[in-house]
């Protein structure tokens, strides 16, 4: 296989979680770009999607699912409901997530609750019933959105930073135990990105200023910024990386 072409998702199917908007679109195209039909899941995600628009214009199939990630009896029946479909995913993207502000003195259990269940519990559910069939296959690729929370703490959003800890060491925990069985699990820790999931940071002008001052490529992120690195581990490009968290952050955390 040339180097090239071990970049190449002719033929592949990739589950990607969070696929509407923001960081799960961008890596849902390129995934598409480089080749794979997309299974799009998201929790409103509806037939005839931006994203599913720009997935089957470049060729692709795009097929939607909706589910409420923080229901875990919900999470259960879209594997199943994945399974009765005959969808054999090649690659899982754990992408969807949720951040919930308030400092910790005041924040509330439900919240706590909410934030663990959607960005932690879920994957784990998600990725153990996929997880699955691709040990079987002898072949898969799963990726997590970390963050920078899963090194940092963060301010104000203590169930995140939780959250995205604890997926730092999922990612490792699942390496351990399937990278001998063709399984690769990797993660992706995004630097500040203009998305929806970061808006109150944008419209915070001190808290943007500062966190721009330390950015040294001296941008925010964008969901295209994800192309390269998502099509890398998803691809037998990557078949020796297990267990890597890659930041892709503008320089944030050489700082
Ligand atoms: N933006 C950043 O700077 C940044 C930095 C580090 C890590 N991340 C992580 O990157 C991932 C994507 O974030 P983003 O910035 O692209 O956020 P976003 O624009 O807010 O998009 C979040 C996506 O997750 C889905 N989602 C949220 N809660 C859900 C739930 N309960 N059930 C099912 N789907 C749910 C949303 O579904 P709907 O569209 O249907 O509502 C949406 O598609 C998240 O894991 C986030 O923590 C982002």
């Amino acid at each position: 296989m040339s180097v090239l072409s071990s970049f190449d998702l002719s033929g592949k199917t990739a589950v990607v979680t969070g696929a509407k908007r923001g960081i799960g679109r961008g890596m849902a195209e390129a995934l598409a770009e480089a080749g794979a039909d997309i299974v799009g899941v998201s929790a409103s995600l509806q037939p005839g999607s931006d994203v599913e628009q720009a997935v089957t214009s470049l060729g692709r199939k795009f097929t939607p699912y909706q589910c409420d990630f923080s229901d875990r009896a919900a999470v259960q029946a879209l594997a199943a409901q994945l399974d009765a479909d005959g969808v054999k995913p090649d690659i899982l993207i754990n992408n969807a997530g949720t951040i919930k502000r308030k400092p910790a003195a005041e924040h509330p259990d439900d919240w706590w609750d909410e934030v663990i269940e959607v960005n932690l519990s879920a994957q784990f559910v998600l990725s153990r019933e996929i997880g699955r069939g691709m040990i079987e296959r002898g072949s898969g690729k799963i990726i997590f959105t970390a963050s920078l929370l899963t090194f940092q703490g963060g301010i104000t959003v203590p169930g995140y930073a939780a959250s995205k800890g604890g997926i730092g060491q999922l990612t490792k925990a699942l390496a351990n135990e399937w990278a001998g069985k063709g399984v690769n699990i990797n993660a992706i820790a995004p630097g500040y990105i203009a998305t929806d999931n970061t808006q109150a940071l944008q419209d915070d002008p001190d808290r943007s200023k500062s966190i721009l001052e330390r950015i040294p490529q001296g941008r925010w992120g964008t969901p295209k910024d994800f192309a390269g690195p998502v099509v890398f581990l998803a691809s037998p490009a990557s078949d020796y990386v297990n267990g890597e968290i890659l930041t892709v952050d503008g320089g944030w955390m050489g700082r």
